[in-house]
């Protein structure tokens, strides 16, 4: 089997990170601690998650034309993505999202992100103009929200024609259409947005998310024509849509959350990754928790992506059901 090529449309920012030990109130000020920056956006993080699994993967996007623009595309090509479907803005800079890491008494790291999308929103119908036909040579497609949903609309669309499956990871939250929604394969909302979503709130006892909640929000948006979906619950794990009902895969334990940025991206760019490389849902459910469950312990966006040698002896600890190393050979 040859290794998976995957094409993500989507975000790239420079990740603009500052440590608190509590979040300022309005009109507050609170002296932080270490500032750093790291590249980011959903967009580039999904697609260097799923590089670093072993796919072959091409970000197309757009950034502005300056330094943090050429940092970005630097990153991504570092990572060993195909960068030459990356456009360049005259008139917008590089998107940048500011972000507050809280550090929690007894351990814990909680994240708040506001996201300045810049160049992101200026990717144009006329940068896709190779897409129409050139979607046919991926074996996935990856989108997010953080670009035009008249881009994503378009994406999708071509993508339906050639039979390639699509993954929607539906964050940050956006008010979908139902042919939009028709023209996806997978969607990935967290529990926040899958509320935003269907309306529908997804309870939580005893740390667990409720079965009834899950399976009313998943009924819902399979009702509006996706055909699987899969939700991410922070803690209480992940579930996905199946033949005989909801998968559930929990989180691996961590010893401690360094930076929970990009968690989401990590998951999604492994459930992918995972998918291409021939493995079932369950399978590649348990693999993006364990690969996430990696991200999560260390700092930045994008320099705490795991690649598959790091995550092969997680999933063997974990016994994760995916793994079986005859199924990654196409990665390596
Ligand atoms: O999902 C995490 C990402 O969200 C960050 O890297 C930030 O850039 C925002 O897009």
């Amino acid at each position: 089997m040859r290794k998976p090529a995957i094409l993500v449309v989507g975000s790239l920012n420079m990740d603009l990170s500052m440590e608190v030990t509590r979040f300022p109130q309005s009109g507050e000020t609170v002296l932080g601690g270490v500032f750093t920056t790291a590249p980011g956006g959903k967009g580039a993080n999904q697609a260097v998650q799923a590089a670093r699994l072993g796919a072959r993967v091409t970000l197309a996007g757009k950034v502005g034309n300056d330094g943090f623009g050429r940092e970005l595309t630097a990153s991504a090509s570092a990572a060993g993505i195909d960068t030459g479907r990356i456009r360049i803005s005259s008139a917008v800079a590089t998107g940048t999202a500011a972000i507050l890491l809280e550090r929690e008494e007894g351990g814990g790291t909680r994240n708040r992100i506001i996201v300045a999308p810049g160049a992101n929103m200026d990717l144009m119908p006329e940068d896709l103009d190779w897409l129409r036909e050139g979607v046919a040579a991926f074996d996935m497609v990856m989108l997010q929200l953080e670009i035009p949903l008249e881009i994503n609309r378009l994406v999708a669309e071509y993508a339906w024609e050639k039979g390639v499956p699509v993954m929607l990871n539906s964050a940050p939250s956006a008010p979908l259409d139902d042919r939009f929604l028709s023209r996806l394969t997978y969607i990935s909302p967290n529990e926040h947005e899958a509320a935003d979503l269907t309306g529908i709130a997804i309870r939580k006892e005893g740390g667990k998310a409720v079965q009834e909640d899950l399976e009313a929000v998943t009924r819902a948006l399979l009702r509006r024509g996706v055909k699987n979906v899969l939700i991410t619950l922070g803690g209480a794990g992940a579930v996905v849509s199946g033949e005989s009902g909801l998968y559930h895969s929990p989180c691996v334990d961590v010893a401690e959350v360094a930076d929970p940025t990009a968690a989401g991206d990590s998951f999604v760019g492994a459930f992918c990754t995972a998918l291409c490389a021939g493995m079932d849902r369950r399978q590649a459910l348990d693999f993006a928790n364990c690969t996430a469950g990696i991200t999560v312990t260390r700092m930045g966006a994008q320099p705490s992506l795991p690649t598959l040698e790091e995550v092969l002896p997680v999933l063997k600890r974990e016994k994760a059901r995916g793994f079986e190393p005859k199924l990654l050979e196409c990665l390596r």
